[in-house]
């Protein structure tokens, strides 16, 4: 008998898919993915695999508890390295995995070095890769991330893309466009999952013995994070940075969750003294509800971050993105997002405008409803079924 599944799909065997984390901003996508994945009839076995780009406890393992990932079922615990260095372990240790779980695909999230590393793996395996989070382009070469959405998107099989102009990309690039799938934003899945269970500002800070009526005043508070290369790697820009922010900071007191990376580079390039701790309160990089709460009663966020740009959008709050270009344009068209790059002037002229009142609403983009990973999976097991059909002499279709 056949079992009807979704629609017209019959019931047919699936072999674990492979589901590849690497990296802090990968962990939000993921999870709305294995949730939908678990709850699909029938359930879509997965196998979680972490790279172990991010390992410290901060980057990594307070995020699985908050988005209810499992644990992983495979780490490869690569650690840090040059890009190189870094990509190639994750080859190197990925491929046995392969040949062990023989999976009818693998699904990849974003542009990390983790995503690209794994992709490539598949692919010189004649294993079916999925991407999700396809098609987004700054179009700044420089960018590490550039590099591997560009590559990643070239070798997937399945790509699944978070906004329209994401598709233009990738046909501009001579992808058939019989290969793409619009479906929405996986992060904002998660972004109306944990809102549920944010964390409230004062009890966070009250936990990190911080005074929190710095962040009662009037005006509230603004909360910065940066970790781009551009941004960080150059004692010169990041002192002008920190310089910029120190001159916000009169205005808006303001909340900074360091990334490692920034942190160890303000303190290389002895930089702290620009840091007024009664202005400008530096803490760990924090979990994601902790990061919610912060990001929902914020007045302003000013950020180099992707993820910041969609869930500031998704939340209604002003986000300065201190970048020249964004791969996300639909955050600044539709959302509440500014690009003001580097330049004091403009970094100074939008604080002022967001804290007179007249900051960007927004509004939320198209399909961007906490539903993504539904759509994804439901997708998902209609492709496979198309390629299992396909497969000659085929006896797992019954
Ligand atoms: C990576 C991603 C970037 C993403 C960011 C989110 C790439 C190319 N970049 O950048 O797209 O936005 O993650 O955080 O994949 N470190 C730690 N502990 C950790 C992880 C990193 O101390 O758990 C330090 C290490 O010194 C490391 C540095 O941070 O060398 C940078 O980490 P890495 O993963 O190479 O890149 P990110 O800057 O985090």
């Amino acid at each position: 008998m056949t079992i009807l599944a979704c629609a017209e799909v019959p019931f047919f065997e699936i072999s674990p898919i492979i589901c590849v984390v690497g990296a802090r901003p990968n962990f939000m996508k993921m999870a709305p993915v294995l949730r939908a994945m678990s709850a699909h009839f029938p359930p879509l076995p997965a196998v979680l695999v972490h790279t172990g780009q991010h390992y410290d406890r901060d980057m990594c393992d307070c995020l699985f508890e908050a988005l209810h990932l499992p644990q992983p079922d495979i780490n490869l615990e690569v650690g840090s390295g040059t890009h190189a260095v870094q990509t190639a372990d994750i080859m190197r240790k990925f491929e046995p995995v392969l040949d062990a779980h023989k999976p009818s695909c693998i699904i990849v999230v974003g542009d990390v070095n983790s995503t690209l590393a794994c992709t490539l793996v598949a692919a010189k395996k004649n294993i079916p890769a999925v991407h999700i989070e396809a098609g987004l382009r700054s179009h700044d070469r420089a960018m590490p991330e550039e590099i591997n959405r560009v590559l990643t998107d070239q070798i997937s099989d399945r790509l699944y893309y978070t906004e329209r102009m994401a598709e233009e990309n990738l046909r501009q690039e001579g992808i058939l466009l019989d290969r793409v799938c619009f479906v929405g934003n996986v992060m904002i899945d998660s972004v109306m999952f944990g809102m549920a269970n944010a964390r409230c500002v004062k009890e966070t800070l009250n936990t990190l013995h911080v005074d929190s009526t710095l962040v009662s005043g009037p005006l509230g508070y603004g909360v910065v994070t940066l970790h781009r290369p551009s941004n960080v790697d150059h004692p010169e820009t990041l002192r002008a940075l920190l310089e910029v922010l120190g001159e916000v900071s009169a205005s808006i007191p303001l909340v900074f969750p360091v990334h490692p990376r920034t942190r160890s580079n303000i303190e290389r390039f002895g930089l702290m003294p620009l840091i007024d701790p009664t202005r400008i309160v530096m803490l760990p990089a924090q979990g994601y509800l902790e990061m919610l709460g912060f990001l929902a009663g914020a007045s302003l966020v000013l950020t180099d971050s992707g993820g910041l740009q969609e869930e500031t959008t998704a939340l209604g709050v002003p986000c300065l993105t201190l970048r020249d270009s964004t791969e996300r344009p639909i955050t600044v068209e539709q959302g509440t997002n500014t690009l003001v790059g580097r330049n004091r002037d403009a970094i100074c002229g939008a604080v002022k405008e967001i804290l007179l009142g007249k900051g960007k609403r927004g509004r939320i983009p198209e399909l961007w409803d906490g539903h993504a990973a539904e759509r994804i999976v439901a997708d998902l097991y209609q492709w496979l079924h198309t390629k299992v059909a396909a497969m000659p002499s085929n006896t797992a279709l019954q």
